[in-house]
Formats: structure tokens, C-alpha cells, sequence
């Protein structure tokens, strides 16, 4: 369809976890989860058409309107400080942005070195107590960054919490509550007004549905 809405999509297990809420609101299951490499996802004749991104992606995509719309967790949206609007908290995806160090080891004298994932909301944390920290910027298995001496602290997501207690870790201050959010481009948010408040409205009634069904 010639004036389909985009929406640029977290290939992998987000994906997965918001699949439902997007058939509810009227997508097709089986393009959303196929199973094989096209990175657009599209029926014929649909009102919808995805793209299948790296999550860090999904923003740059709607800032700059090669998407309508997005889903995206709030980390990257933090991390980016991308200018979007966030309409909706899908209620998928959560978990929590933490400090976490070593079990039992004393606050590190002086200034202290902490690895992340995100570097710019570490380093946003540790300004806005006053704390001076050395951030460094890891991509990922975080949490081997204090059990090697490459840092005192660590910034990362928890979800269940087995990674921190598996390596010996503990959580020792909350940073953010994290969750998927739907993201829409400024421009596409008013000139294709009704097009996409629509989509949102169906996408809030099948969120409120599931919130309801899972008490
Ligand atoms: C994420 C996060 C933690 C882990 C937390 O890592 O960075 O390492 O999940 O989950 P848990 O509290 O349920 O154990 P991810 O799986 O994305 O891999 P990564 O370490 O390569 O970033």
C-alpha cells in the first residue's frame, strides 16, 4: 500500500515480546516472526510495512522520518537523547538500569572507574550526585569489567538478576526503570495525524488488554 506507516523494529527477543500487541492492532503474524533475512516486512496490500533493525538503530531511523514509528527500550532512547516523541509505554521489555559492584568490596577510594553500555547515562548519574567517575566504554559482558580490574563499578540493565549474582556482583543503586516504549517522528506525528493515532489508540487497547488478562 502506497501509504503504508514504517515502523522500524528490535530484531530478536523484543521483537518476539511486542509481536502480539502488533497483530492485536491489526498486523500479520506470520511477516512480523518469518523466519528468513528481509529486513523489510511487508504484505501486500497492508497498511503497515516493518523494519527489522539492531535495536540501537530504532531511533536514528524515526528521528530522521526513514520510519514513522518505532519500539524501542527506554535505555537506548536515554542513552541517544533522541529528539522523538514517546506516545505509548508498551509494558514489554522491563527491567532496570542499576550501579552494581563486587560483593563485600568497599566503595573505591578517589575516583572511581566504572563500565557501561551507556556511557552517557553513567556519566549523567555520577555528575548529578556530585561524584566524579572515569567512564568507560564497554559493548558488552559487562560484568567482567570489576572482576578483572578494568573497573570499580559497572552501569547496566538487570532483569532477573542472575548475571550480577552468577559473577559475584551486587546491585548497589538504581538508576532508571526501563521498559519498551512506542516512538513516533515529529513530522509523521502531525501530518499523518489520524494514521498514526490510530495505530497508537489500537496499540494502548491491546496493552490495557494484557495488562488486564496477566492479573
Ligand atoms: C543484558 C545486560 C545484563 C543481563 C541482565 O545483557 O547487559 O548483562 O542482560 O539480565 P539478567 O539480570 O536477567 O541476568 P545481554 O544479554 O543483552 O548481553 P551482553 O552482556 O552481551 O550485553
Amino acid at each position: 500500500m502506497k501509504d503504508a506507516l514504517t515502523i522500524a523494529l528490535p530484531k530478536g527477543r523484543v521483537l518476539r515480546a511486542v509481536a502480539p500487541l502488533l497483530v492485536k492492532a491489526g498486523a500479520d503474524a506470520s511477516i512480523l516472526l518469518a523466519d528468513d533475512r528481509t529486513l523489510v516486512r511487508e504484505s501486500p496490500g497492508a497498511s503497515l510495512r516493518f523494519l527489522l533493525l539492531k535495536p540501537d538503530d530504532v531511533p536514528t531511523y524515526v528521528e530522521y522520518g526513514a520510519a514513522d514509528l518505532g519500539v524501542c527500550g527506554r535505555d537506548v532512547l536515554l542513552e541517544r537523547a533522541s529528539d522523538v516523541y514517546q506516545p505509548l509505554d508498551l509494558g514489554v521489555g522491563k527491567c532496570r538500569m542499576v550501579v552494581a559492584g563486587v560483593a563485600g568490596t568497599p566503595s573505591p577510594i578517589g575516583v572511581p572507574r566504572v563500565a557501561t553500555k551507556y556511557p552517557r547515562i553513567a556519566a549523567e548519574h555520577f555528575a548529578h550526585r556530585g561524584v566524579q567517575a572515569d567512564v568507560i566504554h564497554v559493548q558488552g559482558s559487562v560484568e567482567l569489567a570489576p572482576l578483572t580490574g578494568l573497573a570499580d563499578l559497572i552501569v547496566d540493565l538487570v532483569e532477573t538478576g542472575a548475571t550480577l549474582t552468577q559473577n559475584g556482583l551486587v546491585e548497589l543503586e538504581e538508576i532508571a526503570r526501563v521498559s519498551s516504549v512506542l516512538i513516533a517522528n515529529r513530522a509523521a506525528y502531525k501530518l499523518r495525524h489520524d494514521r498514526v493515532r490510530g495505530l497508537v489508540d489500537l496499540l494502548r487497547t491491546a496493552v490495557v488488554t494484557k495488562t488486564a488478562a496477566a492479573r
